[in-house]
């Protein structure tokens, strides 16, 4: 009999199963109410007493090892089967993916690029850390000229002036020290002014700059691109220049375009006089050019400058500018369509 119940625990530690039924069949074989152990119990009682002890124990043994193997077993069908299950059931329907909106600021400054670019202007940036020479000397804004007091501006350091940009004028003065005329570029980026943030002002900001240099640049050249420009953004096709004062242009002009007034909202952004002011521009002082080593003589050229949360809002009809900054989703996930 002892010979028997070893045999069984060897064939015990053998046993290895890949499929739930065999677990299930071995488990009947040995454990069952009819099992092999159940029998084996059966016939402890005629074991000679003196043998009684060693074989008691055997038994014990194999029944425990018979327990142990399907718990095993199991344990281990399981695990290999939540390996599978990674992929769960591959024809399910996906998961929604939640997609990202471009910031309405990215959006309109790509929009602006993009005009820009179909008449060959190209993207260039500079720091948001200015020096004094490229902010304002070279701007033709010399110390304690009293245009610096148009923008009041956050200082970084002092002698020497290290400031934060009051305006994306600089990359110009950047640009031309690089490169020689022709010259057609845009500068988008963020400017900072020491301003009480309302509904319409913040001292954060961004603009685009736009600046144009070649042989006989008119003002007409000039016009001609604005209206260009004003066209492709807004669908508007007439704007008017107001003359107007920028120490690095001359002569200078404010921008408007003329919005309608066929809403309630037109006679409210345009204070009932359909007309919205929307750049700054003007034709490059010559100091300008001299300061950037540029021959005033040969080269003539224009520049402007817009505020992007200013288009922003009319093409959104954003009522209050520090929405950009607060990064509510609600107010960000509108822009999904423009992304
Ligand atoms: N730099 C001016 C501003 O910030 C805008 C501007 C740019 C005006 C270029 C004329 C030419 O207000």
């Amino acid at each position: 009999m002892l010979d028997k119940i070893n045999k069984y625990i060897g064939e015990v530690a053998q046993f290895n199963a890949t499929k739930i039924n065999e677990i299930e069949n071995f488990r009947v074989k040995f454990i069952g109410s009819k099992g092999i152990i159940k029998n084996l119990f059966g016939e402890f009682k005629d074991v000679p007493n003196n043998e009684k002890k060693l074989v008691g124990k055997a038994l014990n043994e194999l029944k425990n090892a018979a327990a142990e193997k399907v718990k095993t077993s199991i344990e281990a069908l399981e695990s290999a089967q939540g390996e599978k299950g990674i992929y769960g059931d591959l024809t399910r329907p996906g998961a929604p993916v939640e997609i990202g909106a471009r910031h309405p600021i990215s959006i309109v400054k790509n929009k602006i690029a993009a005009i820009f670019s179909r008449i060959g202007f190209t993207v260039s940036e500079g720091p948001e850390i200015e020096d004094d020479w490229h902010n304002f000397t070279a701007l033709n804004l010399p110390e304690y000229h009293p245009a610096r007091d148009m923008q009041d501006t956050f200082f970084v350091e002092k002698n020497p002036d290290l400031l934060l940009r009051t305006h994306t004028s600089s990359v110009q003065v950047r640009y031309m020290n690089e490169h020689k005329p022709p010259i057609r570029i845009i500068s988008p980026g963020r400017v900072f002014r020491n301003e009480d943030i309302s509904a319409r002002a913040h001292c954060i900001f961004h603009q685009v700059e736009g600046l144009y240099i070649d042989t006989d640049v008119s003002f007409a050249d000039l016009k001609q691109t604005l209206l260009y420009f004003t066209k492709e953004l807004f669908g508007k096709s007439k704007i008017r220049l107001r003359p107007s004062f920028f120490p690095f242009t001359e002569p200078s002009a404010e921008v408007d375009i003329y919005w309608g007034l066929e809403t309630e909202t037109d006679y409210r952004i345009t204070k009932g006089t359909g007309w919205l002011e929307i750049m700054g521009c003007g034709m490059v002082d010559p100091n300008v050019l001299k300061n950037a080593n540029i021959d005033s003589e040969k080269y003539t050229g224009f520049a402007f400058g817009m505020g992007i949360e200013r288009i922003a809002m009319l093409l959104y009809q954003i009522p209050d500018i520090r929405m950009f900054y607060e990064n509510d989703v609600k107010f960000l996930e509108q822009f999904k369509a423009e992304s």
